[in-house]
This record gives structure tokens, sequence and C-alpha cells, in this order.
């Protein structure tokens, strides 16, 4: 049989008989940081790193054997993983009206279930229709109340539609979870184009900056309201090969301390997360990306804990952050990163 060179180190990590094969071909490596790091990256995509050192017939011996073992089963736990988080509510969030941005994937996703099933109402906000409807589905399905409002978080027109859709259907704003981001390519400063520098830089920085401005209007005149925006690892140190991205995220952290300080004594208050490497299509696209570029960074980040998060784990920081019980936290850069800036 050959090796079905698609599958995912993650899910090889989830077969104890695949775990078996890999500890006695690769005994040293299986237990480094950086092989369960790889879990989105397929064999050929990580033995493709340099920093990773397999010889070729190592790892021909290695698909050998991992050929003989059946898949289908483990694939299907590993969808399974991807689907609705759990259901534990939060207490204090019954009746708080929360927009999430970037909410049809990921931890906006994760995000608004865990909200939802506090008892949150939810507006879903995404570019992507289908995949933010599905949320909003998903959000239903669990008896969570919401609506879904298109839009492109670097737009100003889009944003104060989404703003203005939660005051009209809810009356009001207790939370804006300004979340909506994207990945650049991995590459050398000096390559960066004009362009993708400022694509990047208006979703990520711009896109936070309408949201915050649109979403305070309202809460100063309500006279309560908080802002949770996700910033990153990189918005307390650079990582390898992602300046625009660590730019925009640094911009990020600069903006929830300064509304922090102007709002701190006009009862709202704005915060921010800072997520390490988190297991969501932005990440997945990651090894493919590398793979078409050719293009490998000299260093990648180490999640010490030795894994991706769930969008889950992040979730459960959202739904504690928009409760009543973060009430003492402003300005406050909360970092969920499994170690990652140790
Ligand atoms: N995944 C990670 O490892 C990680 C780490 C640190 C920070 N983050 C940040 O977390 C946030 C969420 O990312 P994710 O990992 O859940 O990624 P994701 O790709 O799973 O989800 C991002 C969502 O944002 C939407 N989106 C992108 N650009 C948009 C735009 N201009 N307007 C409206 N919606 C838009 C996408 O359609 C998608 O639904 C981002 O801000 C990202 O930078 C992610």
């Amino acid at each position: 049989m050959t090796y079905n060179t698609n599958i995912k180190i993650g899910e090889l990590l989830s077969r104890e008989e695949a775990v078996a094969v890999l500890t006695r071909h690769l005994p040293e490596f299986v237990k480094e940081p950086t092989f369960k790091m790889a879990s989105s990256f397929t064999l050929d995509q990580l033995a493709a790193l340099p920093q990773v050192n397999i010889p070729q017939d190592v790892l021909q011996a290695l698909k050998n054997d991992l050929s003989k073992l059946d898949f289908n089963q483990s694939s299907s736990e590993a969808a399974s993983h991807q689907q609705a988080p759990s259901r534990t509510a939060t207490p204090g969030l019954q009746g708080k009206v929360i927009i999430v941005t970037g909410a049809g994937s990921g931890i906006g996703r994760a995000s608004c279930l865990k909200l939802a099933a506090g008892g949150a109402k939810l507006v879903v906000v995404d570019y992507n229709e289908g995949t933010g409807l599905e949320t909003l589905k998903l959000v239903k399905q669990t008896g969570g109340a919401g609506i879904f409002v298109k839009a492109d978080v670097s737009i100003s027109s889009d944003v104060q539609n989404f703003i203005q859709a939660s005051v009209d259907t809810y009356g009001k704003i207790d939370v804006l979870f300004n979340n909506a981001g994207m990945l650049q390519k991995f590459g050398r400063f000096q390559d960066i184009t004009e362009e993708d520098f400022s694509r990047v830089l208006d979703v990520n920085l711009k896109g936070v900056f309408l949201g915050m401005k649109y979403a305070l209007q309202v809460m100063d005149k309500q006279g309560f309201g908080h802002i949770i925006n996700t910033a990153s690892t990189t918005a307390i140190r650079a990582e390898h090969s992602l300046a625009s991205y660590t730019a925009s995220k640094h911009g990020v952290a600069g903006l929830t301390k300064a509304a922090a300080i102007e709002y701190v004594r006009k009862g709202i208050r704005v915060n921010a997360i800072c997520p390490g490497g988190v297991a969501t299509t932005l990440t997945d696209s990651v090894p493919r990306q590398l793979q078409e570029s050719g293009y490998v960074p000299e260093e990648f980040p180490n999640m010490r804990i030795g894994r991706y998060a769930q969008p889950e784990e992040l979730a459960e920081v959202v739904a504690f952050l928009s409760s009543d019980s973060s009430s003492y936290m402003t300005g406050s850069i909360v970092v969920v990163d499994g170690g990652l800036t140790l």
C-alpha cells in the first residue's frame, strides 16, 4: 500500500499505532515540541524544513510502515475535533449583546458558540457570507439567538452598518469582539510589496480601529461597554518573516491601551487577547503557502506546551472577558500562548 501523503502530523499523533511507528523511526524527534507544533503539516512538508533533519531513507521507511495502518477512523476523529465546542455555560453573559467579527471560522466561531451557550445575543460578522451564516446556524441550533451581518472590517461603511444593525436589532452593544484578521505571506522584509503591507494593515489594524471608533460612539452614549481586540503574540514580540503582521498586531495592542486610558472612567473597558498558535484555517494555510512560495523562515515560534491551542480554548478566555467577572480588567494584553512568549 502507498502512504497517503496528505495525512497531517496531528492526525498521526491522534493514533496510538501511528505514534508507535513514529517513535520507532524518530525516537528523539517525536519528543520535541517542534514535532507536535507541526500538527497541520504533512510529513513531507515537515521534512522539507531546513530545521528538521530527517534522512530520506528514514522518511521512506517511516512512510512504508505508516502505509500499513488504516486512517479512516482517525480522519473522523480529526474532523470531530473541528466541530462545535463544549457547552459549559460561562456565568454573567445572559442577555448581553455581543458583536463578533471574523465569526465565520476559528476563534470567532468558537467564541460565538461559547457566548451563545451563556445566553448572549450575537451579531455574527464576517465578509464570508457562507461561513458567517453557518456560524449563525450553529448558534441557533444550540438554542442561541443572533443575526448575521456581512461586512469587510476594512471598509468604514460596512463597519458602521454592523454597529447600527446591533443597535437597531437589540438596542445596545455590551461587547465588541474585534477579531477578524488575516496572516501575511511569510517572506523577507525587503520583498514585502507595498500592496500586501497595506492590505494586512487595512484588515488587522484599520479594521480594528474602525470597529473601536464606531462602537465607542455608541458605548459612550450608553455609558457602558467593553471592546476585546484580537491581537497576537506578535503584538509583544516579532515573528520571523512576518513583518507586516507583527506591525499590525503591535498596533492593535497600542489602540487597545490608548482607548483603555481614554475611557477608563466612562464605564467602558478595552482589552486584547494574544493567542500564540491556534489550530484554525489561518494556521492550516501555512504549510501550503510555504510549499508554494518555496520560502522557509529561519525560525518558527515555539509553543512550549507542545501543541497548538484549539479555538475553544481561546473562546473560554473571550467568554470570561465578556462577562462581568473580568470587571477590574482594562488595558490588559492577555497572553494565551502555551508558553510561546516565555
Ligand atoms: N490562529 C492563530 O494561530 C492566531 C494567532 C494569533 C492571532 N490570531 C488572530 O486571531 C484572529 C482570528 O483568526 P483565526 O485564527 O480564527 O483565523 P480564521 O482564518 O479561522 O478566521 C478568521 C475569520 O476572519 C474573517 N475575515 C478575514 N478578513 C476579514 C475582513 N476583512 N472582514 C471580515 N472578516 C474577515 C475570515 O473570513 C474568517 O472567518 C485573527 O485576528 C488572527 O490574526 C490567530
